[in-house]
This record gives C-alpha cells, structure tokens and sequence, in this order.
C-alpha cells in the first residue's frame, strides 16, 4: 500500500505543543487522475495542543486512515476535542468519520458551506459540527484559533486557520507542492518550486484572481510560518509568496506554448518550422508531442506563455483526440494567455479549426489567423508560418515582451 514508506511514527513537532502529523504518498503518480506526480505527494494535518482543549487541523486521504489513527496511538493521543476542516475535499476531510469514530467526543468546526460538503460526502450527522463564520474564533486555552474565509482557493467551502499567538497560518491546499519528504520546513529551492509549480498549474490556475487577493491577505497578517495542506511548511513564506505572486500576475511571459499531436509528421514539420522562427526572432518557444509529453509540464507551461498554439492533425472529420484533449485542459485551467492560434493538417478534410477555437472559449485570448493544410507543408504553407511567426513576434512586441 502507499504510504507505507512515508509512515510517521512520531508527530514532528514544528513549535511547543503544535505537531505535523500527516503522511507521505511517495508511490501516488497522478493527482485527480489528470496531472502526473513527479514525486507523489503528502497530506498535511496537524496537531495543535492547547492549555484546555486539543485541535486537529485538518485529517487525512482515505487510503492512509489505518496509518493515520495508528499513529495517534503511538503519539499517545488520547483525546481530539476538535477537527478543523478547512476544506471539504476528500484527501483532508476523508478520515474525519474515522477520527470521530475513535474520539467521540470531537466535534467538526467548519464553515456552512464546508459542513454541507462533509455531510454530503461522508455522511456525518449535523450534531457533529460546530459552524463558524469569517473573523470566528476558537480557544484551546492558551491558544485561540481565528478562521479566515478564503472560497475560491480552491473551493468555494475553503478556509484558513490562524493560530493567533504562534502566528501560524494553516492554508489548507492555497500555497501547497506535491512534494513529499522527511524535511518538514521548506528548502526553498528549485525542486520545490518546480513542485509546487505544477500544483498551482492544476489547482490553483484557474482562480489567478483568487490567488492574488490571499497572497495580499497573507502579506498584511505576516504569518511566522505557513503551513498548506500538501508538501513542506514554510518557515520562510516569502518564497512561496514570491512564486505566487509572479505566477498568478496577469503579464505573461515572452514565451510561446505549442503543444501538438502529428500522425504521419506534417504537423510536426509545421511545428518545428514555426518554433525555429520565433527562437531566430528571440521568441523563446517550447514544443510538446502531446502523446509522448507530460500533460504537468504542459500545464506548468501554460502559467507563463503569452501565447499557445495547437497543432493537430485530424482523425476522421475532428481534430485528434489528444489535442483536443489538451485544448480542453486549457480551457479548465483558464491561463492567462494573452494569444492563441491553431495549425492543423489534414487528409480528406473537416473542420478542425472552428473545432478546436470553440474548446478554447474560456480563453480571453487574440486570435492569431490559423494555419490548416492539406497534407504535407509546401512553399506556399510556409509562407503562412512565416506570417503567423511575425504576428505572434508582434503581438509579443506590443507587450513588451521582446
Ligand atoms: Fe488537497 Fe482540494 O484538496
């Protein structure tokens, strides 16, 4: 089973009387089933022991319960008098039935719109709960925990809880990496921004606006440390703030995203010769064969472009299947492309450009003229790269970018 190597038999203390006590996944390879892991992921919870009463932050991933409750017992935990759920999803909240069942007596504190998730999706009775409300706060004694409403990052139930005399702020999956470990503080390094990267591209991507109204929260409260829901606490926020703030800005970067799929290489052929024209004209351009590529690093990818282009060839009467798969993907995680265009092929004809720009609609992108041929690219064919080249070289100039 997974998880087995990561299993922590001592809570880690991060500060006096507050512990992680979540679990690596080392062997998990794909999150959500869309997005491949490098090098799987965690999930966080924590153990904050107060004067009076004893607070879990956040629980655990279904298939790491038996683990997770063990773990307890060699810690000699013998009372949870609260769950703070700060989100409803399943790989946090999943072993809330389970920690209730061994400690009775807790009780669930959430938001309404958590509450009503949790019941839903793990069917625990509404006498279980203890609702609170933006600016709320809960006292352990000596400790009191502030909950901060944050919908958006990335669910509309999410919260954060601050731990006001530790300035401690537990973000749940807002500023968190897939990036398990035996560190428990963050290195700051280029590992973790690449994971933490292709997080954001899955899960955080789609509310950039979101993103950018907490990292400015987060900068006036000034927390000591931030602790997310995956991967490494950050003893050192600014880094991971930093990184958000670059990520989620609405300037794009002076690069061009072409992810392709070629049956018999026309398309590629045509890929190839647009990206050896935007790199002789100083447009740093990356090209992914969408059969053989990582759709994590092409969506890491689209965080920065200022324009994507696909290219597909056509199967039957329809763009193929793998692009119009990853149009489709770029149409959920809404990047802030300022550009987009389409270069296809085809054997016998269809509609692949109207196709393919109607599955891009969630984009608020210019449109750069298409390129659609038959068959193999000829002089007249590359004459339209050429112009599409210097469109794009333009568009990107008139930004600044280059
Ligand atoms: Fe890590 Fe939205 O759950």
């Amino acid at each position: 089973m997974t998880g087995v190597e990561g299993k922590i038999l001592k809570f880690k203390p991060i500060k006096e009387d507050v512990f992680y006590c979540g679990l690596n996944d080392n062997d998990r390879v794909i999150f959500d089933e869309l997005i491949p892991l490098e090098n799987g992921t965690t999930y966080n919870s924590y153990l904050i022991q107060g004067s009076n009463k004893t607070a879990l932050v956040d629980t655990m991933y279904p298939p790491f319960i038996e683990t997770y409750l063990n773990n307890f017992d060699e810690n000699s935990i013998k009372n949870i008098d609260y769950i703070i759920a700060n989100h409803g999803e399943q790989d946090h909240s999943g072993a809330i039935p389970a920690v209730l069942e061994k400690f009775p007596n807790a009780k669930i504190v959430t938001n309404n719109v958590c509450k009503n998730n949790i019941k839903e999706m793990l069917l625990v009775d509404e006498e279980k709960f203890i609702t609170v409300k933006d600016g709320d706060t809960l006292s352990l004694g000596n400790k009191t925990i502030k909950f901060i409403m944050a919908p958006g990052v990335h669910w509309p139930d999410t919260m954060f809880s601050y731990l006001v005399e530790d300035n401690m702020l537990f973000t749940c999956d807002f500023l968190g990496a897939h990036l398990p470990g035996d560190d428990l503080f963050a290195k700051n390094d280029s590992e973790l921004e690449s994971a933490a990267k292709r997080y954001y591209a899955e899960i955080m991507m789609p509310f950039r606006a979101m993103c950018k109204k907490y990292v400015k929260m987060i900068d006036d409260i000034k927390p000591a440390m931030v602790l997310p829901s995956h991967g490494p606490v950050y003893d050192k926020p600014e880094f991971i703030l930093d990184l958000y703030r670059d990520w989620a800005a609405d300037e794009a970067k002076n690069l061009v995203l072409i992810p392709y799929v070629s049956m018999y290489k026309s398309v590629e052929e045509m890929v190839f010769y647009l990206r050896d024209k935007l790199e002789d004209m100083g447009v740093k351009t990356l090209c992914f064969d969408v059969i053989q590529a990582d759709l994590g690093d092409i969506a890491m990818n689209m965080i920065d472009a200022a324009t994507i282009v696909i290219g597909a060839s056509m199967v039957l009467a329809s763009p193929h299947p793998a692009a119009a798969n990853v149009a489709y993907v770029a149409n959920l995680l809404r990047p802030k492309a300022k550009f987009a265009s389409i270069i296809g092929s085809y054997g016998w004809g269809g509609n692949l450009v109207n196709k393919l720009a109607d599955m891009l609609s969630n984009l608020n992108v210019q449109v750069i003229e298409p390129v659609l041929i038959k068959g193999k690219p000829k002089e007249a064919d590359y004459a339209l790269l050429n112009d599409m080249a210097k469109s794009i070289y333009k568009a990107h100039q008139a930004l600044g970018l280059v």
